[in-house]
């Protein structure tokens, strides 16, 4: 799968663990920066960058990491065709993807350690959405 990743100086050091995570998964992961977690930058400039990449069909989904993952998805939940999802535990990585049709993980390197965002971010990217009556509901947001 296509996977697109960009991070502040907050989420900087868990956006390097997803990147070798799902890399050794065997995903083609393009990581659109920030370089380093002792440089200050501006998260909705790394959330609208990486939305550009889902909403030309470059990758198929996205994850921002930001200090609380707050930011990147009131900035990428901006962006047209954009779904994003800030959570911080696993029924809600699988249930976005499952009911929700998610195609941007949000996560806080402040809230959580690199071990439970590589889990989290390896459930969002292995589950499918369910359509059906998901579809339409998903459908209504797009309209909102
Ligand atoms: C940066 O200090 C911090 O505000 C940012 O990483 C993020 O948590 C915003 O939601």
């Amino acid at each position: 799968m296509k996977i697109v990743i960009a991070a502040d100086h907050g989420g900087y050091d868990i956006k390097q663990a997803i990147i070798k995570a799902l890399t050794d998964d065997g995903h083609e992961v393009c990581d659109l920066g920030t370089d380093s977690a002792d440089v200050s930058v501006d998260y909705p400039a790394y959330a609208k960058a990486l939305c550009k990449k889902i909403q030309s069909g470059d990758a198929n989904l996205g994850i921002l990491c930001c200090g609380t993952g707050i930011g990147m998805s009131m900035a990428a939940n901006k962006q047209r065709g954009i779904r994003a999802a800030a959570l911080s535990d696993e029924f809600s990585a699988e249930m976005t993807r499952r009911h929700n049709n998610a195609n941007v993980l949000c996560l806080g390197g402040r809230v959580i350690d690199a071990e439970k965002a590589v889990k989290l971010s390896r459930i969002f990217v292995g589950t499918d959405f369910e359509g059906g009556r998901h579809q339409r509901r998903v459908d209504m947001l797009e309209d909102l």
